[in-house]
């Protein structure tokens, strides 16, 4: 591996490297020699995106009486991607360079030479970013369809199912989290731009004349959420897009910006989307969208303010944002870089560890019953491999906040010592106590 160019970029390779030496994120297919730009989440991987995505929906649909949720199909009729306008323009320029055959998109390039080998390049063509496939056992043309590009399709297309099944009336929105692919040309910064990637996506349907009250609302809302979940509030910051850079739907938008090693760079989009979905639906099925306000004898189609995110993104400004390297450590001398993932309680993969001081005097068997109590509340871990110093980094690593450490005072007075990642400081907590002491730091009491 090249040497970093700074400490940023030797900030990124750390926590590349942490991912997939503790089970946070691996290359897809890496046996194989990986595939581009798709990443699997590994066994803490996975709790930590399954706890975003649970604060995401117990903040934006549970806690709310304005949303409710869906889990529409992947797969779609392939006419819902013309009628959006993705078949005609969900592209990006490309261009490919005569001498080494490397394909860039055009828009990226400062100059109009291969920034590879200095070749000549070919003039910008349109690239469509969906991934085609086929429907049924005939490869026709007739038979094509798409792995959608965006979740909020499945949205508008159940417009009226939600409207006539949940009983709602605009204000109200829909909520969806699901996995979206592109066939994006320039990929990288780790999962920040991949292939395969999950959306959380709100549609919020709303008379006309309340659209912008809503924007601004749900621009406020989606900041706040972000900064509910510990990273710092100047790591963040609003962007509004310029009018010369709004996609052809949005009457406005603004992007929640997260400052990565890599620059500012956007983990969510609020958009004004106005009624261009549902009319275009309602244009192309031949189906009435239109909501009818039985109290003011109106019928019109919703406005709609779309707040956007990433789940992929939301999860590696988490990680950067949780991640510290302490050089030489925080323990006795120690020559070694230790790391601390100070990840929200809420959202650490694992709650607590249970660790026996030593492997003797019945420690395992006290610790071993204490962990499989908690263990029926929440993902816990037991280990007694390695010194004691040795356990406790290997949870600082993986951010988990508390760990518990049965000794020998444990078995005379039933109390347990509790070491704080953040500050290291050390309590003593009776071992009936501690499903309630955990609640109470995570804010479930
Ligand atoms: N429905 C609107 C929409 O999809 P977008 O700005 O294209 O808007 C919304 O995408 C969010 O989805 C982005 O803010 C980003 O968090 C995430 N996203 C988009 N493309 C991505 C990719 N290639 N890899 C990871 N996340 C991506």
């Amino acid at each position: 591996m090249s040497k970093p160019e700074s400490q940023d970029q030797l900030k990124m390779e750390r926590i590349v490297s942490l991912c997939k030496r503790r089970g946070f994120i691996y290359p897809s297919s890496e046996i194989y020699g990986g595939t581009g730009s798709v990443w699997d989440y590994g066994p803490v991987g996975v709790l930590l995106k399954h706890n975003v995505k649970q604060e995401w929906w117990q903040a934006v649909v549970q806690r709310r009486d304005d949303m409710v949720g869906l889990d529409a199909a992947i797969l779609m009729h392939p006419r819902v991607w013309e009628a959006s306008g993705h078949v005609s323009g969900f592209t990006d320029p490309l261009v490919d360079c005569l001498q080494c055959k490397q394909r860039f998109r055009a828009d990226d390039l400062a100059g109009d030479r291969c920034p590879a080998c200095g070749g000549e390049l070919t003039a910008a063509r349109p690239f469509n970013l969906m991934f085609k496939t086929f429907m049924g056992p005939v490869e026709s043309e007739a038979a094509v369809t798409y792995l959608r590009p965006e979740t909020c399709q499945g949205i508008f297309v159940n417009f009226k199912n939600v409207l006539t099944s949940a009983r709602k009336k605009p204000p109200f929105g829909i909520a969806q989290i699901g996995k979206s692919f592109r066939n994006e040309i320039t990929t990288g910064n780790f999962t920040f731009r991949s292939r395969e990637f999950e959306q959380y996506e709100i549609e919020y349907f709303v008379p006309p004349e309340q659209a912008d009250q809503w924007f601004d609302y749900w621009v406020d809302e989606r900041l706040r959420w972000y900064t509910g979940l510990g990273i710092a509030q100047d790591h963040l910051r609003l962007r509004p897009h310029a009018v010369d850079e709004l996609a052809h739907y949005a009457a406005r938008c603004t992007d929640v910006e997260y400052h990565f090693p890599f620059g500012w760079s956007e983990l969510e989009g609020i958009a004004n989307r106005q009624d261009y979905d549902l009319r275009r639906h309602q244009e192309a099925s031949g189906k009435d969208l239109q909501y009818f306000d039985e109290a003011e004898k109106r019928r019109y189609l919703p406005h709609v303010i779309e707040p956007s995110g990433g789940v992929d993104r939301s999860v590696l400004a988490l990680l950067v944002d949780a991640y510290e390297a302490i050089e030489g450590g925080r323990g006795a001398a120690g020559a070694e870089v230790e790391s601390v993932l100070r990840l929200h309680p809420r959202l650490a993969p694992i709650k607590a560890a249970v660790l026996p001081l030593v492997k003797r005097d019945g420690m395992p068997d006290r610790a071993r019953a204490i962990y499989d109590d908690l263990k029926r509340h929440w993902f816990v871990e037991y280990d007694e491999g390695g010194s004691i110093g040795r356990r406790y980094r290997r949870q600082d690593e993986i951010g988990t906040p508390f760990c518990m450490t049965v000794d020998s005072q444990t078995m005379q007075d039933g109390t347990v010592t509790v070491r704080d990642r953040d500050s290291m400081e050390q309590v003593r907590v009776h071992a009936d106590k501690l499903i309630e002491f955990l609640r109470g730091k995570l804010g479930e009491g």
